[in-house]
Parts: C-alpha cells; structure tokens; sequence
C-alpha cells in the first residue's frame, strides 16, 4: 500500500478528486489532508470525506520539522501538491526526493513562478490573448513551478473567453489527468 497525502490552501476540489478517484483502490490510500489555512474549504471537504486533515503554520512549516513528523507518523510515502502555494522546504523535500508532484494550471514554463497560482494564471492567459493554455504535472522542487515536468495537457481558449471560462477548462483537464498520472507513478514507488 503507498500512503498519500494532499496539501492545498483553498478550495480543494483536487484533493477531493483525488481522493474519490483512490477510494476504493487497494494499493493507494489517500491517509492525509494538510493545510496552511484553517479556514480553506478543504478542511470541510476532509470532513465530509472522513480523512484526517492537519493544518499548520508558517513556523511548523519552515522552522521546525513538524510537519516532516506528521507525515512520518502517518506513514506517507507520497506527497501531493494540489493547489498548495507555499514553498516546499528543503527538508521535506530531502526526506520524499522525487516523490512531491505538484499540479500547475497552465503550460510551464509559461505563465509559472511567485504569484502565478489560480485565477491569476487564467486571467494572464486572456489578456495575453493566448490561443491554448492547459495543465502541468511536475516534481517540486525548491523553486516555483520549476521542478522536472512529468505530464501535460493543452486546451483550446477562444477569443471570447473570460478568465472563469478558462479555468473551467482547466480544472476539467486537471480532475481527468491528475489521478491517473499519479497512479502511475505510485505504481512505480513500492
Ligand atoms: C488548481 O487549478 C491548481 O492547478 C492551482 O490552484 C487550483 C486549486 O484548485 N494551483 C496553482 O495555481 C499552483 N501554482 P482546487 O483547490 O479547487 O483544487
């Protein structure tokens, strides 16, 4: 059994996409929900799910190895990033190499780096007049949205979409492509 566990700082639509997608699988658990802001939606959506979900602090985050200790005690073996907007710090990055993805919504390296999360992408893709944005699949490392690229997929954007237009699009792409690229790769990590 791989033992997961999502980070995400707001709505969470991923984490639970995710979740349901492994629910019934007998080799990836989804043990853990963690999260920066404790008023996030996810945290309502782990309650729903019934999955445990622990939330922490810039301090547990970059000063101490709280949060390295909390995966550890829950066994985690994988780390995912779906829709999480700090940093990862080193750390945690030492102790799961090659094992913490993130999801990025838009195709990197276009439109990446500090302050490029959400709404802010889709909007930056419409003033720009972009003809097609999509997602990225990618391994985390200390920089922002520069890691290994693993996957991607593209969508079409017409001349006359709003930004909420796009990012409907591409949270399409990312619940279809997220789980199955993760399952493969988890296949591969026991
Ligand atoms: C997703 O679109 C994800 O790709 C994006 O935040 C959204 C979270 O939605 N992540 C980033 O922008 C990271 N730079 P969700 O909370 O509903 O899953």
């Amino acid at each position: 059994m791989v033992n997961i566990a999502v980070f995400a700082s707001g709505s969470g639509s991923n984490a639970e996409n995710i979740a349901c997608y492994f629910k019934e699988n007998k080799q990836v658990n989804v043990s853990l929900f963690l999260t920066n802001k404790p008023d996030a939606f996810v945290v309502e959506r782990a309650k729903k799910l019934d999955i445990p979900c622990e939330i922490f602090n810039k301090k547990d985050f970059y000063e101490t190895n709280n949060v390295l200790n909390v995966l550890k005690h829950n066994k985690v073996d994988f780390v995912v990033l779906a829709g999480f907007l700090w940093l990862v710090p080193e750390n945690l990055l030492e102790a799961y190499p090659r094992r913490v993805v993130n999801i990025h919504p838009a195709l990197l390296p276009a439109y990446g780096g500090k302050g490029m999360f959400g709404d802010n992408v889709h909007r930056a893709v419409v003033e720009n007049k972009e003809k097609q944005t999509g997602i990225t699949i990618h391994y985390v490392n200390t920089e922002y949205d520069k890691g290994d690229i693993i996957f991607q997929a593209k969508c079409v954007v017409e001349p006359t979409d709003i930004p909420e237009m796009v990012a409907e699009k591409v949270h399409k792409l990312e619940y279809l492509h997220y789980p199955e690229v993760l399952e493969r790769l988890l296949l591969s990590v026991k």
